[in-house]
């Protein structure tokens, strides 16, 4: 049977990013059958309706990739107790044109990080507030609110800290589980 195709979306653009690393972590940590790979948002462009008449590159492969995928595993820091723009964007860009939603039914999860205490929490649930409202099936536990960050990964970016990864690969588990229920299993 074909592996579950996951795509990471991660909320930071930023080399070094720890979300990144994070979610890359939880990719490794999947169970097996599961496929985590990272989808790249970068160098999308903000959303304009006019654009629609012949949309960019960035926007027809982005909603191809999303549309085929099984599931979406969302990682994001928080910026200004919000989620940053560039992920807004392309939750906007997947959203349009009207009708042709990727997100519709589409089941996902959600992590946050912050090298602060409180993990991320506003940018979580700002995220889950937008996908909600495009029809995501955002997998309601664990939350996950991962504080400290940038004190979990060594000098390869390896998710060393202990608890942090059973709570990922817990994640991961329950995630599968999840996903398979919007598969008629
Ligand atoms: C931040 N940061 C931050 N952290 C937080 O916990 N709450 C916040 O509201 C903000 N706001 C904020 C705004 C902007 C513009 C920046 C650049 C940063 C700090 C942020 O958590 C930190 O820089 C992370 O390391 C960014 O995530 P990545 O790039 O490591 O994934």
């Amino acid at each position: 049977m074909q592996d579950l195709d996951v795509a990471l979306i991660t909320g930071s653009l930023r080399k070094a990013s720890f979300s990144r690393k994070m979610g890359l972590a939880a990719a490794g940590l999947a169970p097996p059958g599961m496929k985590v790979s990272l989808v790249e948002i970068g160098g999308m462009q903000h959303y304009n309706e006019d654009l629609e008449a012949d949309p960019p590159a960035s926007f027809t492969q982005f909603r191809q990739r999303i549309g085929a995928a099984d599931a979406v595993l969302f990682v994001t820091p928080e910026f200004n107790r919000g989620m940053p723009g560039n992920l807004k964007n392309a939750i906007d860009v997947g959203s349009r044109p009207w009708g042709k939603s990727i997100w519709d039914g589409k089941p996902a999860a959600v992590i946050s990080t912050s090298p602060g205490a409180v993990g991320g929490f506003g940018a979580h649930f700002a995220l889950r507030q937008s996908l909600s409202s495009v029809n995501v099936a955002v997998m309601p536990h664990p939350e996950a609110y991962i504080g400290g960050v940038n004190k979990m990964f060594d000098e390869a970016g390896q998710l060393t800290d202990a608890s942090t990864r059973d709570f990922i690969t817990d994640l991961m588990a329950r995630f599968r589980v999840w996903i398979d229920r919007f598969r008629g299993k």
